[in-house]
């Protein structure tokens, strides 16, 4: 999968998968799926730090999570379907001045060779996407819910306001972004946003309308045994079978039935 061969999935109508992965194992299970894009995402402050937000993540330990993913990809998956990799942009991305924020994605392209960056944004960030698609640097954009925004917004809800989705989806497909997350956004706008932008759009709890889903693979594989998002479906319980094995193993040692 490349950046056009993901843009050309919206013309075909072929819905787009994507899921999150942090590791090698995570990275070896996405490839013989054949998941179409894995996303080092920043919510690896949550799942795999317990970190509550992903405030605190820095951008290196998105590299150190990258660098891993994108090798084992291309190790592990075939390299006719290989899975794009696109790492996120940690807080408070775009911020901190707009040659400031390209030196930080071409940093996370040089070390890690993954293929994009993804960025939580608004329409007043396309000057920003605008000046790291001319150096190069392929952007997906984050629209609707922005975890990054969690100080301001101070809980998660579902987003409606349509005038101002609508802006800020234009904006970035304009300023040449080549995908965009959609996290949270009602349904019915959702699908409106999917038939007015030319680029793919990533459903996170939009509903069915959009071009393609992700999910974050703890959720998808019920690895927390305490929390199931709302929007997330679960695939399997691998809380719940660990646990299990880890007590077969202990009472084994205890029994001296093991080794
Ligand atoms: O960080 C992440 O995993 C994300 C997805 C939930 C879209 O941004």
């Amino acid at each position: 999968m490349n950046i056009k061969s993901f843009l050309e999935k919206k013309k075909s109508g072929e819905p787009l998968t994507m899921l999150t992965a942090y590791d090698y194992t995570q990275t070896v299970w996405c490839c013989a799926a054949g998941i179409d894009a894995i996303l080092v995402g920043d919510s690896l402050g949550n799942v795999i730090q317990g970190k509550g937000t992903t405030l605190s993540v820095t951008l290196d330990e998105m590299i150190y999570h990258t660098e891993i993913v994108t090798r084992i990809a291309k190790q592990k998956c075939d390299a006719k379907s290989r899975p794009l990799v696109v790492a996120d942009m940690t807080f408070p991305f775009g911020h901190t001045g707009i040659e400031d924020g390209v030196a930080q994605a071409a940093r996370v392209i040089k070390v890690t060779g993954c293929d994009a960056v993804k960025v939580e944004t608004t329409w007043e960030d396309a000057p920003l996407i605008s000046a790291l698609v001319k150096a190069g640097i392929p952007v997906m954009a984050h629209i609707g819910l922005r975890p990054q925004q969690i100080l301001n917004l101070g809980k998660f809800s579902i987003q409606k306001a349509e005038k101002a989705l609508l802006k800020d989806a234009d904006a970035v497909a304009d300023a040449g972004a080549f995908s965009v997350v959609l996290e949270c956004v009602d349904a019915d706008l959702a699908e409106k946003i999917t038939r007015q932008v030319p680029i793919p759009t990533i459903g996170i709890g939009s509903g069915a309308g959009c071009d393609g889903q992700i999910l974050v693979v703890t959720d998808l594989l019920g690895m927390d045994p305490d929390f199931v998002p709302k929007h997330a479906r679960q695939y399997a319980t691998l809380a719940q079978t660990a646990i299990d094995a880890i007590k077969g193993y202990v009472s084994d040692v205890k029994m001296r039935k093991f080794p």
